[in-house]
């Protein structure tokens, strides 16, 4: 295991400010995140292709002056230095494009990455293999062991912040909700929840915790982990938060004092039911019934519901399963894929979505109503109104023939998730368990990546 010690980080090497962003030529748009705009460019000097990630800056934040989350964001990245960790190359700036703005724009310059691991996992065709998700998760593992041996959080541990080139390297991305935290601040410091994307939101957050550490970013690990051994698919996927611990109650159990100490005691405990939300149980070892003992022992244990009893990076790295046949392959031998980022996987479904659409609207034109010739003796034969008016209560057309799936529902009952065992239905689950009593966890807020204007 070759990581970087503690105290190993990078205070000499700070990123240049000066040059401007005319040294580049921008290519195409990579990414659209809540927080900032990713396009590929080409440097002019050197031919280098790098990211630039635009920092949004909104006119009141314009006012004030600079965000402290991008403060936050360059700070940290500045100072981590590690191969599995993304680089930040340097800050440059555009001038302002008008009389009216008065800031012009900011950019961080960063190592381009081939895939973020939503795009690659969702690449028509891309399989992964069992050394090959060994390989990426020990990397993901190694990147995190950095950030925690050195104090740094990263909050916001997903798989499309996880990113990929093509010489097979997984490197730590987007730090924009990531804090420095010192051992001592784990017990004392009052944090906000309202971080980490919530299908990756450990348990304690979803159930109002201030006080954490890095197992937060070890449950997403596992959530990341239970997505490769899945083909992608979210464990935990849900519409709401409440939806997303009802999913996890189902697969982990219910908490309580046996199994987590102290669990009772958090802010929003007793909105929740329980045990009624356990009785639907399906456990990890049925849902991945296809993968050896080692994963799912290691996948439990990224996956335990008490954050002082879940796994750290150290013992993760060290785990069986990285130690048994099949080895993890060495990241160059990994097959080479054309670039894919999540604003590709989103604009292809986007699009196939209106196709759907356009489709049934023109399915249904040409579709006409099936009439239902009654057959009425000859003597009592009258015109379908007339009949109406003599049977006011009966329908003039007989019952519908059964009508062939549209495409759409076809889509729906294929797109089940492979560890679903029942199909879906959109009203489905959650709200039976809870009873919302306020915010305290911020329900209801930015499902996506969390706060990033709340103090942290
Ligand atoms: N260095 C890079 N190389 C290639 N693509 C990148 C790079 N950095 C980011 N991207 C792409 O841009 C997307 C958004 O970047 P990032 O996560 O940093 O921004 P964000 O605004 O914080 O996003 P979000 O709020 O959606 O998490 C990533 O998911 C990835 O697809
Ligand atoms: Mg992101």
């Amino acid at each position: 295991m070759t990581v970087a010690a503690p105290g190993q980080l990078n205070f000499d090497e700070v990123p240049e400010g000066c040059r401007g962003f005319d040294c580049f030529e921008k290519l195409r748009l990579l990414g659209q995140g809540t927080y900032g705009e990713v396009s590929l460019a080409k440097d002019k000097g050197t031919g280098e292709l790098v990211a630039l990630k635009k920092l949004k800056l909104r006119k009141e934040e314009n006012r004030e002056g600079f965000p402290i989350t991008a403060i936050r964001e360059i700070k940290i990245l500045s100072k981590l230095r590690h191969e599995n960790v993304i680089k930040l190359k340097e800050i440059v700036t555009s001038p302002p494009r008008n009389q009216t703005d008065d800031a012009g724009d900011i950019f961080m310059v960063f190592e381009y990455m081939d895939h973020d691991l939503t795009g690659l996992a969702q690449k028509s065709g891309a399989k992964f293999s069992v050394p090959q998700i060994k390989c990426y998760m020990s990397q993901l593992l190694k990147g995190l062991h950095y950030c925690h041996a050195n104090g740094v959080l990263h909050r916001d541990i997903k798989s499309s912040n996880l990113l990929i080139n093509n010489e097979g390297n997984l490197k730590l991305g987007d730090f924009g909700l990531a804090r420095t935290l010192s051992s001592k601040d784990h017990h004392n410091a009052k944090l906000t929840n309202q971080v980490v994307t919530t299908w990756y939101r450990p348990p304690e957050l979803l159930l109002g915790a201030t006080k954490y550490g890095p197992p937060v970013d070890m449950w997403s690990a596992g959530c990341i982990f239970a997505e490769l051994l899945c083909r992608g698919q979210p464990l935990f996927h849900g519409a709401t938060e409440p939806e997303v611990l009802t999913k996890i109650v189902e697969v982990c159990g219910a908490p309580n004092e046996v199994n987590w100490p102290g669990v009772s005691k958090l802010p929003c405990h007793q909105n929740f039911k329980f045990e009624q939300m356990a009785r639907r149980q399906r456990p990890l070892s049925d849902i991945f019934r296809h993968c050896d003992r080692h994963a799912l022992e290691l996948l439990e244990r990224l996956l335990t519901l008490d954050p002082s009893k879940r796994i750290s990076t150290k013992d993760a790295l060290d785990a069986d399963y990285f130690w048994t046949d099949p080895l993890p392959c060495d990241p160059k031998s990994l097959p080479k894929y054309e670039s894919s980022h999540e604003l590709e996987i989103m604009e292809k479904k986007r699009r196939q979505h209106q196709q759907r659409q356009h489709h049934e609207e023109n399915a249904a034109k040409r579709q006409k109503p099936v009439q239902y010739q009654q057959r009425i003796p000859p003597s009592h034969q009258q015109s379908g109104q007339a009949q109406a008016q003599v049977q006011p209560h009966r329908p003039i057309h007989g019952p519908q023939a059964p009508v062939a799936a549209t495409p759409r529902q076809r889509y729906e009952i294929k797109s089940r998730r492979p560890y679903e065992s029942k199909p879906r239905r959109s009203s489905e689950g959650a709200s039976r368990y809870y009873q919302n009593r306020g915010s305290a966890s911020g329900w209801g807020s930015n499902m996506r990546g969390g706060n990033r204007n709340r103090p942290y």
